[in-house]
């Protein structure tokens, strides 16, 4: 079944299977070398009002790889400190020229009141407050699907913050629809009954032992307010990490995922990030080719790509 190519990407909420399949096979083939062509020069710039290293370089690096010309931007040194608006600074950009721009921000959908002017700037969402993740999301299936060679009935579990975590809400969603298993660990106060129809709230030790996939988030310390001075990483790293001993019950052809930065020694033993079951580099890895592709395809959309370019993938 087709699927229509985006002016925006901003979430993950209705993405069909045959888009994230599509997206992780043109991912592959940036990963083998495959070149495209872009039909006139392109203007990217990506505007982060959160700090980010992934995101931020991979896109960059993603724009450049596609032959994008990229425009630096800095928000503490851009009129936002004086007052500016998101939307008047993206119009702003858009009547310089820029084409695309890739955003992050620290409020849950920032984006709708963008997209709601039909802008002919495509918007791509880099993270919005603790709402939606879609490059890290479209990253993480390309990570598992090159591991297992499908979704249907991989047992993944998403262990730790889950409330300020914008990864785990697009994660839990997307997996879902993909047919996977999703199961979920952590501090109770972390955890929302609303993430009960994607699985169930079980301990870090049944869903280790059992999963496929051991997904651990980020304690995000900069989202935790006066919860932090209570918070204690060694107790933590004990009762909800992933420590050696949890390790050493995980099934055989288990991976680890997390989407970084990561906590060393917190969610998880910082011997175990390079162990052989951790994919978390490769997961960084793949991020740059997915953002090759969430570019191309916008591309496509905005007639900059042409379809036929993509070869052999719808
Ligand atoms: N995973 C992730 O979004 O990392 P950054 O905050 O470094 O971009």
């Amino acid at each position: 079944m087709a699927f229509k190519y985006q002016h925006d990407l901003v979430t993950v909420a209705d993405m069909s299977e045959t888009e994230v399949l599509h997206k992780i096979k043109l991912a592959q083939l940036f990963k083998a070398g495959k070149r495209i062509t872009l039909n006139r020069p392109v203007y990217a710039m990506n505007l982060f009002f959160e700090n980010s290293t992934r995101t931020h370089t991979s896109f960059d690096m993603a724009e450049r790889r596609l032959g994008m010309q990229v425009l630096q931007f800095d928000a503490n040194a851009s009129s936002v400190t004086k007052g500016e608006t998101l939307e008047d600074t993206v119009k702003t950009i858009q009547a310089i020229g820029v084409d695309l721009a890739v955003i992050r921000h620290s409020e849950n959908e920032y984006y709708n009141d963008l997209l709601k002017q039909n802008l002919d700037i495509s918007i791509v969402n880099a993270g919005d407050g603790s709402g939606q993740h879609p490059s890290q999301s479209l990253l993480d299936m390309m990570t598992i699907y090159e591991e297992f060679g499908t979704f249907k009935d991989i047992k993944v579990s998403i262990i730790g913050d889950l409330n300020h975590s914008r990864v785990a809400r697009s994660n839990m969603e997307l997996l879902t629809r993909l047919g996977a298993k999703v199961a979920f660990a952590g501090p109770n106060q972390w955890y929302d009954d609303k993430f009960a129809k994607y699985g169930a709230h079980l301990t870090v030790d049944e869903v280790v032992q059992d999963s496929d996939v051991v997904m651990l988030l980020r304690v995000q310390k900069e989202r935790l307010g006066d919860e932090l001075n209570d918070f204690d990483e060694g107790k933590y790293h004990q009762k909800y990490g992933l420590t050696k001993e949890r390790y050493a019950t995980m099934k055989e052809n288990s991976i680890i995922m997390h989407p970084a930065p990561v906590n060393r020694g917190v969610e998880i033993d910082s011997n175990l990030v390079e162990s052989d079951k951790s994919r978390i580099f490769k997961q960084m890895e793949n991020g740059m080719y997915m953002r090759m592709v969430i570019l191309t395809d916008v591309m496509v959309a905005k007639g900059i790509v042409n379809k036929t370019d993509l070869l052999g993938v719808d």
